[in-house]
């Protein structure tokens, strides 16, 4: 047997993922207990790195907490819990503060931090570092981490499923989780990490569809894991799908940061050249993300367009490259000018609203387990994300987590002996090529039949392929070595199938879920709860 139990390694908490959620509750909880923060492949591999626009914070005078509740609850379209929301929001200027002593070189303007706009916001209230703020973020969490003497960070493993009490080698009955196994990609081999606390913080599902701006890893691991554990997962009928994706044919998932609306950035039709945003909603290109991006796909279908544009070179070539130095060189690279002609943009994937349910401590379901940011539905969001506001979740949710577990540490037992991964009934893989169809096919049909517009007939067709392929992925999963491919297959079917199953169960179109055959909103607003 090729595996090891890690019991011996004496970690109080195993946090899974090293993105903004993740190093938040190490760096929290490192302050008193031992922390083993694993993630796949690299450590800044998560969306964290990739994110452009900035955090949403009221800093500015003239601007309210009320005001920023209200834009939240806006765009998620009545379906927000307003006590999630009030709890995030009024603790966004204290995460922002820990950042700037962190050392995360915001925007400034004279003595105060430079605020830009977002669709869906009312007042300028996004901090930011030019455009490229997830990685002056990422780096300063992780210089931060790999400074601290009781945090140990693992690349490298992708986790399987979390160790609960059926892996216990004597099973106690309970749904208690104990830690994780996690494959160690280097070696091959299984290993079991165990711990007193288990934090998840993988990130979303984005990749389950064709087009998406997340990066690969994105595969819904943790809210699949947690859901096979017997956690519950709420709204994942909510997939966020961002506006302005660059569209390429080499580049597929370059983000074009909403910023570059905010700062006056106008949509228009490839052809004439025509303005469209003022035929959809007053608010023009700064309404929320889903009202956007249903006009641009409306235009893309209507006048059977490839693209729409999206132009910005009506400002002086100056504040365009000082806003946007990161968008403007890469564009370059391109051949694209973004000062002095339009960028062709299509909506793509860009967030998963829902996830594992989680209450205001960052508790699941399960005893001993807790999740924090885009894995989670917390009930910030509601039917839509308001634009900037995911990292912000990230770093309150990281921050409650940490200090729920330190609160009532003394609760916390010890593992019990727990049993082995099993590899006893499996060979190596003789035909890799069924991962690759088949991730190629669930992506291919979630883009297609479960997208921006859905249909009960499109829904359930989906769920007829995903029937079919569980079968098939399942019995490779049985006879064949795990890889990270193949556990991530595996999370990606299981993500379509409760976004699928949610969207089914959703009698209505609310925010980000939009059917033609219930298009009008109910009077109440209902979460959808999936219970394992
Ligand atoms: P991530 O940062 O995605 O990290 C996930 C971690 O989990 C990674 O370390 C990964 O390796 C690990 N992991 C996953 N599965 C496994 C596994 N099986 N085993 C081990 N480890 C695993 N939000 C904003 O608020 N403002 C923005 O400007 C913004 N811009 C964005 C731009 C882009 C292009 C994208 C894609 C997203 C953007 N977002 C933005 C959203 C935001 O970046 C994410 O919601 C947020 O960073 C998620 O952080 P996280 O810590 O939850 O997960
Ligand atoms: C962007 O920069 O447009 C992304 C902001 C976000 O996703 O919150």
């Amino acid at each position: 047997m090729d595996s090891q139990n890690r019991n011996t390694d004496g970690y109080d908490v195993v946090v899974v993922g090293s993105g903004g959620a993740g190093l938040t509750a190490a760096l929290a909880l490192a302050e008193r207990l031992k922390v083993l923060v694993l993630a796949k492949g690299s450590l800044t591999g998560g969306s964290t790195a990739w994110a452009q626009g900035g955090i949403a914070a009221v800093l500015d005078a003239g601007d309210t907490f009320e005001n920023h509740i209200r834009d939240t609850m806006i765009a998620g379209a009545g379906l927000n819990r307003l006590e999630t929301v009030e709890f995030v929001i009024e603790r966004a200027p204290l995460a922002i503060e820990r950042l700037v002593e962190l050392g995360v070189p915001f925007n400034t303007e004279g003595p105060s931090l430079h605020l830009t706009r977002e669709g869906g916001h009312s007042h300028r209230r996004i901090v930011h570092v030019n455009d490229a703020t997830g990685w002056a973020v990422q780096s300063a969490l992780l210089k931060a981490a790999e400074a601290n003497p009781n945090i140990t960070l693992l690349p490298g493993r992708s986790c399987i499923d979390l160790i609960t009490g059926r892996h216990e080698a004597r099973y106690s009955g309970s749904g208690r989780v104990w830690g994780v196994y996690a494959l160690d990609e280097a070696t091959g081999h299984v290993e079991a990490h165990v711990a007193r606390a288990t934090v998840l913080a993988t990130g979303g599902a984005g990749r389950v569809y064709q087009f998406s701006t997340a990066p690969r890893g994105a595969t819904g691991d943790g809210i699949a894991m947690a859901w096979r554990a017997g956690a519950r997962v709420s709204n994942m009928e909510m997939m966020q799908f961002h506006p302005t994706c660059l569209y390429n044919l080499e580049v597929k998932n370059f983000l074009i940061t909403e910023a570059v609306r905010g700062e006056g950035g106008r949509l228009k039709h490839p052809v004439t050249g025509h303005r469209f945003m003022p035929e959809y909603d007053d608010r023009l290109e700064l309404a929320p993300r889903d009202i956007v991006a249903r006009a641009i796909d409306d235009q893309i279908k209507r006048y059977g367009l490839d693209y729409v544009h999206l132009d910005i070179s009506h400002k002086p070539p100056e504040f365009v490259k000082e806003h946007f130095p990161t968008i403007h060189e890469k564009l370059l690279g391109l051949g694209i000018d973004m000062t002095t002609e339009p960028i062709p943009v299509v909506p793509a994937q860009h967030y998963t609203c829902g996830g594992v349910l989680i209450d205001l401590n960052g508790k699941t379901d399960l005893p001993g387990l807790y999740a924090a940011g885009e894995c989670t539905e917390s009930g910030l969001h509601g039917a839509n994300r308001l634009a900037s506001n995911s990292l912000l979740e990230c770093f309150v949710f990281g921050e409650a987590a940490a200090a729920d577990i330190l609160d009532h540490w003394d609760a916390f037992d010890e593992p019990p002996p727990v049993n082995p991964w099993d590899e006893s009934r499996v060979t190596d893989s003789d035909e890799e090529v069924v991962i690759k169809q088949n991730w190629t096919e669930i992506r291919r049909f979630m883009w297609n039949y479960v997208g921006i517009v859905r249909t009960t007939k499109r829904l359930e067709r989906a769920q007829h392929r995903i029937k079919m392929l569980n079968d098939e992925i399942e019995e490779y999963y049985r006879h064949f070595r795990v890889s990270t491919d193949l556990i991530e297959l595996r999370n990606l079917l299981q993500s379509a199938d409760l976004i699928v199953t949610s969207a089914l169960q959703r009698h209505e179109s609310r925010g980000l879920h939009y059917t033609l055959d219930y298009p009008a909103l109910l009077p109440e607003a209902h979460d959808t709860v999936l219970v394992p």
